[in-house]
């Protein structure tokens, strides 16, 4: 029931073969979808390397560098959608980053700069990309993030990126409201903690994953591949009816008191 065939997705976060990405891939993949993968370029070329190698199963039609900082490559990797593609259906943001020194300690001891840039690589990129992605969204479209807990709730050294995960998840509801007469959905999944590169920043990770797996209802947090069968879902048009949503996908965790 799951088509995503002659859909054309874009997969942004890909970091190695633990990002939630990854599993995003995968399973949009499955679902038949033609991709198109962004990594961050670094002077060494590191990430662009290992990341083609890992994608290469998945024949990826486009490959391109995109530091969401960088609007020139913003504006590269929507041009050469146009160019290639001609329509965009799918849009998945899955990528955030803040310093290490805003994801431990007090709350208030964030500098002026970590928090900004937090916000603007966490936050303000899905705007960009939004924006980028509009135009090419022709004949309607799912545009889809991913959002943490600690956005909504106080979740030890999570911190500044609790500021930034709130602020992305009301751009979903903002998104959603201005794209939505042209058919585009957007919406947010809030994943169960999973050990990750980006994760491994924030203090006491695995201590969170503990706590899940003796707390959640499934007494286990959740895969990459799980979060993915929910994004491809997202994507599909077995959810036409849903946007500006924020769906959990965290064994259940959220709905605890205690
Ligand atoms: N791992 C978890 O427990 C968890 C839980 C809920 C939500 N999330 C969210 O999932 C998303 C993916 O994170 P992940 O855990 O898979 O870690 P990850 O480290 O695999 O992915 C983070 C990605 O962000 C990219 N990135 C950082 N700065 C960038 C920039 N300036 N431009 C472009 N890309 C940039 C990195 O290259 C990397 O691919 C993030 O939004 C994260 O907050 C993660």
């Amino acid at each position: 029931m799951l088509d995503l065939t002659g859909k054309n997705a874009l997969v942004t976060g890909i970091a190695n073969n633990r990002s939630i990405a990854w599993g995003i891939a995968q399973q949009l993949h499955k679902a038949g979808a033609n991709l198109g993968v962004t990594y961050l370029p670094d002077e060494k070329g590191r990430f662009e390397k290992k990341v083609a190698e890992l994608v290469e199963p998945l024949q990826p039609t486009l490959f391109l560098p995109c530091d969401v900082q960088n609007e020139a490559q913003i504006q590269a990797t929507f041009e050469a959608i146009r160019e290639k593609w001609g329509r965009l259906d799918c849009l998945i943001h899955c990528l955030a980053f803040a310093s290490k020194e805003s994801l431990s300690g007090d709350f208030s001891s964030v500098s002026r700069q970590d928090f900004t840039q937090a916000i603007e690589i966490s936050a303000y990129s899905l705007i960009s990309l939004s924006r980028a992605a509009k135009p090419l969204m022709t004949e309607g479209g799912s545009i889809v993030t991913l959002t943490y807990l600690g956005g909504v709730r106080v979740i030890p050294n999570y911190n500044t990126m609790g500021i930034a995960k709130a602020a992305l998840e009301m751009n979903v509801r903002y998104l959603a409201s201005e794209l939505g007469p042209q058919q585009v959905r957007v919406n947010g999944i809030s994943a169960g903690p999973i050990r990750t590169l980006a994760s491994s920043a924030v203090g006491g990770i695995l201590d969170m994953i503990h706590h899940v797996e003796t707390v959640a209802p499934l007494r286990r947090t959740v895969t990459q591949g799980e979060v993915g069968n929910t994004a491809a879902f997202l994507c599909s048009d077995l959810a036409s009816g849903i946007t500006g949503q924020i769906l959990y996908v965290d064994a259940g965790y959220e709905i605890m008191g205690m």
